[in-house]
């Protein structure tokens, strides 16, 4: 009999535990720790109208970066070997398709009819459309490049 009481006393008391677990949680909102994200967040809104895209110091000369441009619009982002930056929206004047940057060529291809444009210009090379890509008004912040808006 005693023991019967003890396991009921060990029952009550871990339910107690349970109930006091569950509403501390749920008052702070929160089951897990919480902790700092491991890539920062560089569309962050900035004043004037300006938000950070990415960082100077982090991107390859002659590489291309993607992002969404404030807009929405697929984008891309060129720092070329003088430190120079362009972006120019992904989206084909064809038809749509999102072009593509091939680095050992320098320009930007679609893969749908093989259009393709000059980096980091945006002008047609070739292909089934005259348009150019629509350029992205970009410009350096110390180390930040800034969407202008
Ligand atoms: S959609 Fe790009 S070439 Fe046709």
């Amino acid at each position: 009999m005693a023991s019967r009481r003890n396991l009921l006393k060990i029952g009550v008391v871990s339910a107690v535990s349970f109930v006091i677990t569950a509403c501390t949680k749920a008052v702070s909102g929160s089951s897990e720790p919480t902790s700092e994200p491991a890539v920062e967040d560089t569309q962050t809104p900035s004043q004037g109208g300006e938000v950070v895209i990415a960082q100077v110091s982090a991107l390859v000369a002659g590489e291309g970066f993607n992002f969404t441009a404030n807009d929405g619009t697929d984008a891309i982002l060129f720092k070329t070997k003088d430190e120079k930056v362009y972006a120019l929206s992904r989206i084909c004047t064809h038809e749509g398709c999102s072009v593509n940057f091939d680095l050992v060529q320098n320009k930007l291809i679609c893969p749908c009819h093989g259009a393709t444009y000059e980096a980091p210009d945006g002008n047609v090379i070739s292909g089934p459309t005259q348009r150019n890509l629509k350029k992205i008004n970009v410009k350096i912040d110390g180390d930040n490049v800034l969407e202008v808006v």
